[in-house]
């Protein structure tokens, strides 16, 4: 059993929560009287236009969840007009620019009125309630704008990560038949800079649904613009009002898509609505990061991705925080580039992936050492297991002993976190996310479909019940929300990751059940990486497991059977990784490539991937014996090319 690290005295001292025994009578309580406990926080946490008679009304066998159902509310409204009184001239976003020392600061009055002249300028150009928006931005504020604009008139965004490609974009275009493309001429990221704009042309060619594509000028490149269809953002901001009265929403109106990959088919749309998904990530994020009024909170994820939406934007400025806005990477233009921006505006939370924590580990401890780091009290981590070497170096060097780490578990699909350590009462445990938070029951499945209720015990991890957070359905495809997640385990949320709790009552995530991987904290399905490889004429077939990294988290390893003789092995397996680079994004590339002649395969012809897994990793002694294979010559081969 790992060690235990206590609550430091001076977290536990100021946490809105700091007696065990607390947290443990809120949470019996949070699961015995879930509707209450929940009506009582979206009370506390939301302001209503029309307060709400229903709390709840889910039913698992149909996949079908409602929270708060008849209430109206404006989550922008929420998020900025609601503070203007006490604090409108508080900084609502501090953005840090690429290069170091480009910043802005942006007051929550500042914020309205930049958010009403996006939403008027949304208006002009015919987008309404329930309309799509794609938002295809680098990390700068136009971003944010972007996405409460379209929740102040009920427009729907979707917001994808500007390091994916033209066909990605192209494909949820089509996906979501957005009306509206806002993008940059250019994106900057540390020495890079992405041509969003041309990447964004070839995405709307064939996009019959797309009416005008508003390009916000990042830096001063000659860019191409259609006329008729695309506009600079600041010429059309320039007549636009900076009042605009929100829009009255039901609570169930939908409030954003974001795709994510699945272990099967193209990338999934997962619909969040307005007031259960707002109080949801408003209530964790006060209480993971244990928020007062004076933090300067910062996540340094990015606005593509789940955590940028929930703990950049909605959580923090629905709270009334001050949240940063981080363009850049770690290490640009050093390894220090954090460190130093900890520093200089007294971060109190910071909140990251596994994977940037490893990266700036490598670079060794002189980094953070160069700074003093003390406004730190908070440390989160998210998006893949941590691995206990990270753990302890982000709570040694980063954290010098006196912050709490919080290993935040959760999904694109739970809307916000479900199990992590609270501050003030958690003692952790390096790779622990340890507890459930409030009105989150976790539940463990064996493989035979029944509950595990030993403890310590392991099985696959299922959520009972239902939390207003969740996501409420694929957009335009409910059977395939309820075959996902619902159809398997009659009455419970499959959540398809595995998990352990051990003796002490701790959860240890550990990893996906299925075929989907965690690379660097980016989520990618191996079919959809198969498929990206499909489109390289040398290929005829493809095989992609993921392997151990120690940077990544998984690294992607593929194997593919050539359509022809290749030449230079070196140029295939570019050929390759370029293909996926291409086709889904550079960061979905994959580490090795290996050209094989045949996959192992079972009778029915299924690709025997635990046996690759086996071999990508170099686990060769598990494989047992292959001479019983029906083609174990494959696999013989197979294992003679392995990469590493
Ligand atoms: C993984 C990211 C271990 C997990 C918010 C999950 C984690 C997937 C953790 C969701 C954690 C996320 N420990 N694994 N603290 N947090 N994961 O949708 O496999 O991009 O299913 O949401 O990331 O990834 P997604």
């Amino acid at each position: 059993m790992s060690e235990r690290f206590p609550v430091p005295p001076r977290i536990q001292e100021r946490a809105l929560i700091n007696r065990w025994e607390e947290y443990s009578r809120l949470y019996r309580e949070s699961l015995e009287n879930r509707d209450d406990f929940w009506a009582t926080q979206a009370r506390l946490f939301l302001t209503w236009d029309r307060d709400f008679s229903q709390t709840s009304s889910c039913d698992y066998r149909t996949g079908t969840i409602e929270w708060f159902s008849d209430g109206q509310l404006n989550v922008s409204k929420n998020c900025i007009d609601r503070h203007l009184v006490s604090r409108g001239e508080k900084p609502a976003i501090l953005w840090e620019g690429n290069e170091l020392g480009e910043r802005k600061t942006i007051t929550y009055r500042e914020l309205h009125s930049e958010v009403c002249r996006f939403a008027n300028m949304l208006t002009n150009l015919g987008v309404s309630k329930g309309d799509r928006v794609i938002i295809y931005l680098p990390m700068i504020p136009e971003l944010a704008y972007s996405m409460l604009a379209c929740a102040r008139i009920g427009a729907v965004h979707s917001v994808v990560f500007a390091g994916f490609s033209a066909e990605s974009l192209g494909n949820r275009i089509e996906d979501c038949q957005a009306k509206v493309v806002i993008t940059a001429n250019e994106g900057l990221r540390g020495p890079k800079t992405i041509p969003l704009k041309s990447i964004c042309d070839e995405a709307v060619l064939d996009a019959q649904s797309v009416k005008a594509v508003v390009v916000v000028r990042r830096t001063s490149n000659r860019t191409e613009m259609k006329s008729g269809r695309d506009f600079w953002s600041e010429e059309l901001l320039a007549t636009a009002s900076p009042e605009c009265a929100p829009v009255v929403l039901d609570a169930e109106d939908p409030l954003f898509i974001l795709y994510t990959s699945g272990s099967t088919g193209k990338p999934k749309g997962l619909v969040h609505t307005q007031a259960g998904y707002l109080l949801y990530t408003a209530f964790t994020h006060k209480f993971v990061f244990d928020y007062h009024e004076d933090d300067i909170y910062c996540c340094v994820a990015d606005c593509g991705w789940i955590t940028g939406h929930s703990y950049i934007v909605y959580g923090p400025l629905a709270n009334g925080a001050t949240t940063v806005m981080f363009e850049s990477t770690p290490t640009y233009p050093d390894p220090g580039r954090y460190w130093e921006m900890i520093d200089r505006l007294g971060v109190t939370s910071f909140y990251t992936a596994p994977t940037a924590i490893r990266a700036l580990e490598k670079e060794g401890e002189i980094w953070p050492e160069k700074y003093s780091l003390e406004s730190l009290r908070i440390l989160g981590s998210v998006g893949e297991p941590i691995n206990e070497d990270a753990w302890l170096w982000y709570y040694n060097h980063v954290g010098h002993r006196r912050c709490t780490i919080v290993d935040t578990w959760w999904q694109t699909e739970t809307g916000g976190i479900l199990i992590s350590p609270l501050p003030g009462v958690t003692e952790t445990k390096p790779g622990s996310a340890t507890f459930p938070l409030f009105g989150i029951d976790p539940v463990l499945i064996d493989d035979n479909g029944k509950e595990v209720s030993t403890t310590p015990g392991k099985g696959r991890l299922c959520i009972r019940d239902s939390w207003p957070g969740q996501s409420r359905t694929v957009f335009g495809d409910h059977d395939r929300f309820f075959d996902t997640y619902f159809r398997e385990i009659p009455g419970m949320y499959l959540t398809g990751d595995a998990a352990e709790r051990d003796s002490d009552g701790y959860f240890w995530i550990r990893g996906r059940v299925d075929d989907v991987l965690n690379v660097s904290g980016h989520r990618l399905g191996t079919a959809e990486i198969e498929s990206a490889i499909d489109h390289c004429e040398l290929v005829v077939e493809a095989a992609v497991v993921g392997i151990p990294h120690e940077v990544k988290g998984t690294g992607i390893y593929a194997f593919c059977i050539a359509s022809r003789e290749i030449r230079s092995v070196e140029e295939a397996e570019f050929e390759v990784k370029n293909t996926v680079r291409k086709v889904i994004g550079p960061f979905a590339a994959p580490d090795h490539v290996q050209f094989v002649t045949g996959l192992p395969k079972t009778r029915s012809g299924k690709i025997m991937r635990r046996i690759l897994r086996k071999i990508a990793s170099g686990d060769l002694e598990s494989l047992g014996d292959i001479s019983t294979l029906a083609d174990s010559a494959v696999v013989e081969e197979i294992v003679s090319g392995r990469k590493r």
